[in-house]
């Protein structure tokens, strides 16, 4: 092995992992009340670790009002009783390892509930021992001691009445951020991640990771001419990426490792650009072990009305934007940092309504889009449902979603001449809960999750789109995920081998080219509705074999490909292919 990649392929156990994100409330529902619950994840084990995933991410399963679905945790040593209890959370650690799953939680670290101990007691005066666990400041003129807007909506700062200060919320303001400047903050943050590892977890997504630190001084972010005085904007600069942040998660990758060395830590890091990822991921700076990035998931909106916000405005994906980008990421971080592989989360549309064909090409696309992402550089997570092909959650009324930015979004659709249909739809094709429809298991009532209406609903797809049949048959979305993810796991070349872009000026073919040592795969997507075709040098130069084709093509390759509509060619070269398996 060269010098170069020798520390790629490591001992560090999530260099060769399949992440599978497991929305509790939306997976499996064992008890009849519509919520997904932990005996339903321990139920699904098999299916995830026959699906060839090693570990789960589960989004928050903590006590919880539930203003955020869990991101505002009340009591992190708690389970939330609509998810079960603690033993049902002791018995999925320990079930998940006879699995040979690693489970990771996500740990919210940036806020907590506003119901939090910690907040209720602070709040109470300003000699509270808890008090400086918050951020709290007294009014500027009468009002918010900035000008900086929440992720949420509306001002960073909310109004308490009983101490006559404002204190500081980076989203929902039952969401308040707390204070990594004050030590005991950050003690009580390592005793939470210790009491977890000590039950047998294997790490820790970490929450709006970038934004634990905040700037300060305080300072406006417009000059006070200002048109609209009541306006806030975003300050990321203020509140997002600062100096001070590297040194907090430094600080709780150290505390945290020291007894727990091989405790994964994954930073979600929306907004940070790739300097910044290798900075928080490079295994010599001791902060995050793998970054999550918000910044190849775009390039799919347009302004076409300046009176919406253009994130509700669905345009035609960008092919040559993605590829950019994505291009950048590949080769910044390797060998650098480390960064994961995904095309959807809870928070966003599900890939296939948003980057495929959810009509005439649902599986042929699903199939491309997992192939064309996963065998890159990097750590594939994979959103539940994805691997049967699920679509967005297309509910009948606006009222049916929960997702709490519609009613914004529909003011200013409305004043801008929209009927409500026409908010409908923007709402399926862009609204968060679009991706927290009910896992679709079977084509029973309620697709097999649950015996109860769904919390939020679930697609009426569930007869043709589901697990169960797609258990039986072999040119399944769901057989194909399988047959990637073994090839992802099982080849040095797609774990550790170098990444280059053929193909780049392509409007319509994605395609990339990865070299271990004298190992190298080609990965070609036609990423169109239309009959496409592709060369390169390196076609016509050797002899490749198909290693996985998503239209049933296994044939010998010829100098030039002919690709029929959204369809993709792994291919090995030849001579290679025997010596290049483990
Ligand atoms: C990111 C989470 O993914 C999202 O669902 C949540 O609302 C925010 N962080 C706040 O915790």
């Amino acid at each position: 092995m060269n010098m170069e990649v020798s520390f790629l392929a490591d001992h560090q156990w999530w260099k060769n992992a399949v992440i599978y994100q497991v929305y509790p409330r939306s997976f499996k529902d064992t008890n009849g009340d519509g919520i997904g619950d932990i005996p339903g994840v321990i139920e699904k084990l098999d299916y995830i670790r026959k699906l060839g995933a090693t570990a789960i991410w589960l989004n928050p399963i903590f006590e919880s009002p539930h203003v955020d679905n869990g991101y505002d945790v009340r009591n992190y040593e708690k389970i939330d009783p609509g998810f079960g209890t603690m033993e049902d959370a002791e018995n999925l650690i320990k079930e998940a390892k006879k699995h040979g799953l690693k489970i990771i939680l996500d740990l919210v670290l940036n806020h907590t509930s506003d119901q939090h101990p910690w907040f209720r007691a602070a709040r109470k005066s300003k000699d509270s021992p808890y008090r400086d666990f918050y951020i709290w400041r007294d009014p500027k003129d009468g009002r918010e001691p900035t000008d900086w807007a929440s992720f949420f909506g509306g001002s960073t700062w909310a109004f308490d009445e009983q101490t006559g200060q404002y204190y500081f919320h980076l989203f929902s303001d039952k969401m308040p951020d707390l204070n990594w400047e004050n030590p005991k903050v950050r003690e009580e943050m390592v005793k939470i991640a210790r009491f977890w590892l000590e039950k047998g977890v294997d790490g820790f997504r970490l929450d709006a990771v970038i934004h634990m630190a905040k700037d300060s001084r305080f300072l406006p972010v417009r000059n006070e001419d200002a048109e609209d005085e009541t306006d806030f904007v975003l300050a990321e600069k203020y509140y997002a990426n600062l100096p001070r942040v590297h040194d907090f998660i430094h600080e709780f990758n150290r505390a945290v490792k020291k007894d727990f060395p091989d405790a994964f830590l994954i930073g979600e890091t929306a907004s940070a650009d790739t300097n910044l990822a290798v900075l928080y991921s490079s295994p010599a700076r001791e902060e995050c072990d793998a970054v999550i990035t918000f910044n190849y998931l775009g390039f799919d909106t347009e302004a076409k009305d300046k009176r919406i916000p253009e994130n509700w405005q669905q345009g035609k994906w960008n092919l040559a934007a993605f590829k950019k980008v994505m291009a950048k990421w590949q080769k910044d971080l390797y060998g650098k940092g480390y960064s994961a592989l995904y095309w959807n989360n809870h928070d966003m549309p599900r890939l296939l309504s948003r980057f495929g064909d959810e009509q005439m090409y649902r599986e042929k696309s699903a199939k491309m889009l997992a192939t064309l992402m996963y065998l890159q550089w990097g750590l594939p997570i994979l959103l539940q449902g994805e691997e049967i092909g699920m679509t967005n959650l297309k509910l009948p009324h606006l009222e049916d979603y929960e997702d709490p930015s519609i009613p914004g979004l529909a003011a200013a659709a409305r004043k801008a001449g929209c009927t409500d249909a026409e908010i409908l739809q923007m709402v399926q094709k862009r609204s968060k809960d679009t991706s927290r429809g009910a896992m679709q298991w079977t084509d029973e009532k309620y697709g097999g999750f649950s015996t109860y209406a769904p919390w939020l609903g679930i697609n009426d797809d569930t007869r043709e789109v589901n697990a169960a049949i797609q258990e039986k048959d072999p040119d399944s979305i769901l057989q194909y995920y399988r047959k990637l993810l073994e090839i992802k796991k099982s080849m040095d070349v797609f774990k550790s081998g170098t990444w280059e872009m053929l193909a780049e000026h392509d409007p319509n073919i994605y395609a990339y080219l990865r070299t271990y040592n004298r190992q190298r795969a080609l990965v070609v997507c036609n990423v169109s509705k239309e009959r496409q075709t592709f060369t390169c040098p390196e076609l016509t130069r050797t002899k490749w074999s198909c290693l996985l084709n998503n239209a049933g093509n296994s044939k010998e390759i010829p100098g030039r490909i002919v690709l029929s509509p959204y369809e993709c060619y792994v291919l090995l070269q030849k001579n290679e292919a025997i010596n290049g398996r483990n």
